[in-house]
């Protein structure tokens, strides 16, 4: 298969076609994934969660994200890779540089961030020197103590609306994606429709141009409770690399998500 590029996203968005993303952390499920015909892999800071039993995404250091970085670059396909820049990363524009350097010498094709207005600097210059840049908003796990809990974002019409022009003000400083977590399905349009670059999905309605869900959602293997937007597609499908499928064509038949998925 042809490599997904960042201009394979924004095809999909101007031909209407939804594409699908998937995290990953192993060079053996990043293959199957990336056969299955799953667009992007993220190397998800989910990492601290879902492998290191953490109870948030804080304790992830660069170092963890790097390696795993390097796992899935081995094993993947044809997919984007999309790597986390890890918590404080983000804590001046020359440590976002120097960290984003490590990662994509590790194998990154795109970094992903999370904040909003206030990072379009770092977005810049970033993006200045070649990187491509996914802005991460709505529900950013590394505010989690912050927010005070896993809550769905900008649910009031003054939150919404301010999430609607911090992503332009970060598309206009560069950001080549914008992935909204969490947030009501009509936020989530009304995202898209704000922007022009592809937008990614997380519990963010199907009127986005991508779709994500953390691999152990996928496979029902989650410690703890699930979250209403992640699905179990290894129930009815009897091998992961068939769940892989299942979810991938769901995404592109626009069978997920469905409303009980969404906010
Ligand atoms: O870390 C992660 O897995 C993520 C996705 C949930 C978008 O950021
Ligand atoms: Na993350």
């Amino acid at each position: 298969m042809k490599p997904v590029t960042l201009s394979t996203l924004q095809t999909c968005r101007s031909a209407n076609e939804p594409f699908s993303c998937l995290t990953a952390y192993d060079a053996s499920f990043a293959r199957l994934a990336s056969s299955a015909g799953i667009e992007v892999l993220l190397v998800g800071d989910s990492l601290g969660m879902v492998l290191q039993g953490h109870d948030s995404t804080l304790p992830v250091t660069l170092e963890d994200i790097r390696y795993h970085t390097q796992c899935v670059a081995r094993g993947k396909e044809s997919s984007l890779l999309m790597v986390d820049l890890p918590f404080m990363s983000n804590s001046s524009t020359e440590q976002l540089l120097q960290d984003a350097g490590v990662l994509m010498r590790a194998g990154a094709e795109m970094i992903k961030i999370e904040g909003e207005a206030w990072l379009a600097d770092g977005i810049r210059e970033l993006s200045r020197r070649g990187v491509p840049v996914c802005a991460h908003m709505g529900l950013t796990p590394q505010s989690v103590h912050q927010f005070g809990g896993y809550r769905v974002q900008g649910r009031d019409q003054q939150q919404a609306k301010q999430i609607i022009a911090d992503a332009c003000t970060l598309v206009d400083a560069g950001a080549s994606v914008i992935l909204l977590e969490c947030v009501p399905a009509s936020l989530g349009q009304a995202v898209h429709e704000a922007v022009e670059v592809p937008v990614i999905g997380i519990g963010a309605g199907p009127d986005v141009d991508g779709q994500i869900l953390v691999m152990h959602d996928v496979l029902g293997v989650t410690p703890g409770r699930v979250p209403r937007f992640a699905k179990n597609f290894l129930a009815d499908s009897g091998d992961v690399a068939s769940a892989f499928r299942r979810y991938h064509e769901d995404v592109k038949t626009r069978r997920f998500p469905a409303t009980e998925h969404s906010f």
